[in-house]
């Protein structure tokens, strides 16, 4: 068939069966994403003779004869008048539409010039999607974006941003003179033009001619052992070149989960087992030229299993009875073998602080697994390159724990293996685990052949990890004026089959919960238990957003109960400078007030919430409420999390900045480069950056943890700074001058009666800077989250009227791209506290497994939130700077939970707050406990 894409005519031959999303990447318009290949998320939207389309739905042969516009052509698609100042004809000012393999074009369409300056995009994912069914929308469809963008999902951005760019308000600081100083300012991401061009290059958007695909046959078993598999039916389907069972995998344990110390994460899995533990859990991979092969071959597998008992509920499965999910000693610690993790601590006597509390509050929280869901699935592409190492292109937050893992698991040196990012889209965690890359890597290592895995989202759902399903107890007692005498967490964490994350997740969840509250009596006992489901694992948040939930909805309770405002009684009760921060343990600690700002969050939300009109019902039958929670963070994660950094004077009297740490969204590039711009007194976009990649620096842990700015931008200015004093004093020895009266400046060095160029002292000899940073001491960031609600007393349905966050991040280093990262915490925990939820049925299998059950938000569920910074500045973090990714989520779901229930009198205690549960909560005169005179 003849495809006309972008106005560039081919010969193309589909399949049978395929879809013309695959098409037209296999002819390399990579700007045509993949979220769902269900129609759900819109990353592959193209327009068919100008009209939108997912092109996932659309088979390619109904493409014959149309014209196709991808986002690489949408440039070239103007219509007289659209153009920036109007002045875009067709043929006329225009680099015509870019081609695969090219960057972004000269000439943007306005779409895609009204994301960059609203920067609607974090990781970029959606972007191409997003842009494309956008540009297509007239004045009216505008207007109601509600309903013209609800085939089009982003999961980072919280559609704040995206909406002012479809409304055409810009927010970027396009001003890079250099006269001011780069930090603080709403700079561009430097990707930004590649981005909504369609040309930024995610880890599959490379040719894959020759290389092999692989699929992977997933248990259908809770518990089985594998007693045999029968391979010769799979290697007799044409295109098959090998299937690989756990004969050919390592014997070798390790965990998914990477940390930079990995003694903490148990050692219990491997690359293929022949026992498996859940529902979805890998049992063989079949590699063949085509991805269609390699399916068939999967197809025709003949497994034999011995099925075993099986336990889903992670209380049950603390019974003596239960069926050991590890049987092996030492995989489980504790008394019972299904015990992965337990926290226990206490200071202070918390049985004579209770006795002494006027009134207490004990309840039980209970909170939901959820799916990261991030638009790009996890994925890999393996090959050996011409020394003979291990290459691994690898859609992760942790390339460089990614490579030790490989090396160790395959018996390799570390330098014989090399994992590298491209554009990463999206992770809040979950690419945290190494779930793909180890597959691939010994697919490479059997058939000495390239290999590329993509991994479907169903087998997001099934077989990747989620946020831990937590119950939480909470007793909380206070004395008559609010002061708080005792508090008391019993945590139980459903850790699934293995055990990655199992014990870094609840001492973090029990740490910061209650260590920002002054009471001089703590308990805390948490487990973190196995059960036969899918795994959990690293989520925004690490365990906090269960514990808060928890603790915040209690201390409301409390305050009701004790008649004090809600506002008042944090204040009356949370720890200041100078106060320990302390949990379960008064052993000496790295963290330390950098800053603090929790005071001002509290007095901007409460004066936001102030300043806005009353609440107005809809309709008599709806009811209005406010509530509010709180949360603080230690901005780096403990036991040590590393980066190294370079920057390099380059022949042209430019920079180079060499980072480890990733960026799939957070923005970490865009700050890295003011960071390094401000030490070195120029503007950022002199900097290039080449980052995630373990032949560019020495070592960085990764991008988790929110640490991007605090550590890795910690290596970077000590880099940077390091460089300019190497520069200044080039330029001093060159002048005779003494380096303390140098100034650097943009191309030169000024010294007294004249200036050296920087192109020059490039030239004479190598100038480089090196920074590392260890990640202590640590500091502490916090979130307060308000809102306004109207609650429907028959239906159950939640409405949020005001939505406003403040958050205390240090000196905010790029204002817009920091809201961007709270407004989409916000919206991803208001998925997850009012729709999202992995359901598991009586056989332990996921039911949840396309985005379209799952109810990720749309345009439509997601409000604006107000936005409120604390004006301070750390003494620990790079030039004032704090933390601020995963924390703006954690206190959205009590915040609201404390809403509904001054709307409705209802204390609910299981999230998400799902209508019907509210409605039954509503009908029973309020549920859950109250606060009780002792
Ligand atoms: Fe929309 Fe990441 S920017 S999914």
């Amino acid at each position: 068939m003849i495809l006309t894409v972008n106005g560039e005519v081919r010969e193309a031959a589909p399949r049978p069966g395929q879809c013309l999303r695959t098409l037209l990447r296999e002819h390399g318009w990579y700007g045509v994403k993949k979220g769902c290949d269900a129609g759900d998320c819109g990353a592959c939207t193209v327009h068919l003779d100008g009209e939108p389309v997912h092109s996932c739905l659309v088979p390619a042969f109904r493409a014959e004869g149309r014209a196709i516009t991808t986002i690489e052509g949408l440039a070239g698609s103007c219509r007289p008048g659209e153009g920036l100042a109007g002045s875009c004809r067709p043929g006329e000012g225009l680099a015509g539409p870019c081609r695969p393999g090219e960057g972004p074009p000269a000439v943007l369409h306005p779409m895609q010039e009204a994301f960059l300056a609203a920067q609607g995009f974090q990781c970029g994912f959606c972007t191409p999607g997003m842009i494309m069914t956008a540009a297509a929308l007239d004045q009216g469809q505008r207007r109601d974006l509600a309903t013209a963008l609800k085939g089009n999902l982003c999961r980072c951005t919280g559609y704040r941003a995206i909406g002012d760019a479809i409304a055409g308000i810009g927010h970027v600081d396009r001003d890079t003179d250099g006269a001011a100083d780069p930090c603080g300012r709403n700079l561009p991401a430097p990707a930004g033009a590649a981005v909504v061009s369609g040309t930024a290059r995610y880890t599959l958007d490379v040719p894959l001619e020759g290389m092999l695909h692989m699929k992977v046959l997933r248990s259908p078993h809770a518990h089985a052992r594998v007693l045999r598999i029968d391979r010769a039916a799979a290697l007799a389907v044409p295109g098959v070149v090998a299937v690989l069972t756990h004969d050919d995998a390592p014997a070798k344990r390790f965990s998914t989960g990477r940390h930079q110390d990995p003694l903490d994460d148990a050692s219990d899995t491997r690359v293929l087992d022949d026992v498996v533990r859940f529902v979805g859990q890998r049992v063989a991979a079949v590699v063949a030229l085509g991805e269609a092969a390699a399916e068939a071959g999967c197809a025709a597998l003949v497994v034999d299993y011995a099925v075993r008992p099986a336990v889903f509920d992670p209380r049950a499965a603390l019974m003596p009875e239960a069926p050991p999910v590890h049987a092996r000693p030492g995989v489980a610690a504790g008394p019972h073998p299904n015990l992965a993790a337990e926290v226990h601590g206490e200071i202070g006597d918390v049985a004579a602080g209770f006795s002494q509390a006027d009134l207490i509050h004990e309840g039980t929280y209970v909170s939901q697994r959820v799916q990261h869901a991030h638009l790009e699935t996890h994925a890999a592409i393996g090959w050996r390159d011409a020394a003979g190492r291990l290459v691994i292109r690898s859609s992760t937050q942790v390339p460089f724990l990614t490579r030790d893992a490989l090396a160790d698991l395959f018996d390799l040196a570390p330098e014989a293996v090399r994992v590298v990012c491209g554009r990463v889209g999206g992770g809040f965690g979950g690419k945290q685990e190494m779930l793909t890359e180890d597959l691939v890597a010994l697919a490479v290592l059997a058939t000495g052949r390239p290999v590329a895995w993509e991994t479907t989202r169903e087998e997001q759902f099934v077989g990747a990890t989620s946020r831990h399903a937590m119950r939480v107890g909470v007793k909380i007692g206070a004395l008559r004026d609010g002061t708080l005498t005792a508090i008391a967490l019993h945590v139980v964490s459903d850790t699934g089959a293995y055990g990655n994350h199992a014990g870094g997740v609840i001492h973090h969840g029990c740490n910061e919960v209650i260590g920002v509250y002054r009471c001089p009596n703590k308990r805390v006992d948490a487990y973190a238990v196995h059960t036969h489901t899918v795994p959990a694992g690293a989520f925004r948040g690490y365990g906090l957003s269960q514990t808060v939930f928890a603790v915040e909805s209690a201390m409301d309770e409390l305050a009701r109960g004790l008649g004090i405002d809600p506002f008042a009684m944090r204040r009356l009760n949370v720890v200041r400078p100078g106060d320990a921060m302390v949990s379960t343990s008064l052993a000496p600690h790295d963290v330390a007030y950098g800053s603090y700002g929790l005071d001002q969050c509290l007095d901007r939300v409460e004066e936001a919430l102030a300043a806005m009109p009353p609440a107005v019902p809809p309709s008599p039958d709806w009811l209005t409420g406010e509530g509010m929670a709180m949360a603080m963070i230690d901005t780096i994660p403990p036991r040590g999390h590393v980066a190294e950094a370079s920057v390099a004077l380059t022949p042209e009297g430019r920079y180079a900045l060499s980072v480890g740490t990733a960026e799939f969204g957070n923005g970490t590039t865009t700050v890295l480069g003011q960071i390094a711009a401000s030490a070195l007194g120029t503007t950022p976009d002199r900097i290039a950056i080449r980052q995630a990649d373990t032949d560019a620096v020495g070592h960085d842990t990764g991008a988790y943890g929110s640490t991007g700015i605090v550590v890795a931008g910690q290596a970077s200015l000590r880099a940077a700074t390091a460089l300019a004093e190497a520069i200044r004093a080039a330029a001093a020895a060159r002048a005779g001058v003494a380096a303390e009266v140098c100034r650097l400046g943009i191309d030169a060095v000024a010294v007294p009666g004249g200036a050296v160029a920087l192109a020059d002292l490039a030239r004479e000899s190598a100038l480089v800077g090196h920074g590392r940073a260890d990640g202590t001491p640590r500091s502490v960031a916090f979130n307060v989250q308000g809102f306004r609600v109207a609650v429907h007393r028959l239906s159950g349905e939640v409405r949020i009227l005001d939505s406003v966050q403040a958050a205390d991040a240090g000196r905010v280093m790029n204002p817009m791209q920091c809201r961007g990262q709270i407004e989409g915490g916000v919206a991803q925990a208001l998925g997850a506290a009012l729709y999202e939820d992995m359901r598991i049925d009586d056989a332990g299998a996921v039911t949840t497994r396309t985005l379209r059950d799952y109810h990720v938000p749309s345009f439509a569920d997601v409000p604006r939130t107000t936005v409120l910074f604390a004006d301070t500045h750390d003494g620990i973090g790079p030039l004032g700077a704090k933390s601020m990714s995963e924390s703006p989520f954690n206190p959205v779901a009590p915040a609201l939970a404390n809403a509904i229930r001054d709307a409705t009198g209802a204390r609910l205690t299981q999230t998400p707050f799902a209508p019907d549960r509210i409605f039954r909560a509503v009908m029973a005169g309020g549920s859950g406990s109250r606060a009780q005179r002792p």
